[in-house]
């Protein structure tokens, strides 16, 4: 989880939000989050604990790479897609998607997973 932590230091903050998008999914089931952007190449960040965002996984095209090798079992990034596999409590939170734009990160859509029985 190093990396993981290492990435969480450097995503800090940032509070504007742009769409606020709210998804329901069913314990034990996977969904789909999708984002906005039709970027080739769209980063996705949840929310660790109030305004502290972890990058999850990054698209580049059809080559994703997650930001900690755990994440993958989890999650998996595809086009514009998150997919949170086999929801579980833990899972309601916010998601965030977003791309890079000469470096920086501009933030797109906000996601809010919540899940039901
Ligand atoms: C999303 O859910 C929150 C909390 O239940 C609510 O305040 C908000 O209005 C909802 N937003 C949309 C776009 O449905
Ligand atoms: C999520 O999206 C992917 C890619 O479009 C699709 O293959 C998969 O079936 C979807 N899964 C769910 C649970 O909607
Ligand atoms: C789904 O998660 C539950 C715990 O939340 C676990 O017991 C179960 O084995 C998981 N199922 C799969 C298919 O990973």
């Amino acid at each position: 989880m190093d990396l993981l932590w290492t990435v969480l230091l450097m995503v800090l903050v940032c509070s504007e939000a742009q769409n606020m998008i709210n998804v329901t999914g069913e314990l034990g089931q996977d969904v789909n989050l999708t984002c906005s952007f039709s970027s080739p190449d769209i980063i996705w960040f949840m929310e660790v604990q109030n305004r502290i965002r972890a990058g999850i996984g990054r698209t580049y095209s059809s080559d994703p790479i997650y930001f900690s090798p755990d994440l993958e079992t989890k999650y998996s990034v595809s086009e514009n897609k998150l997919l949170v596999r086999n929801l579980s409590a833990e899972d309601s939170r916010f998601y965030f998607c977003g791309r890079k734009d000469d470096g920086r990160t501009v933030y797109g859509d906000t996601i809010r997973l919540t899940t039901s029985k």
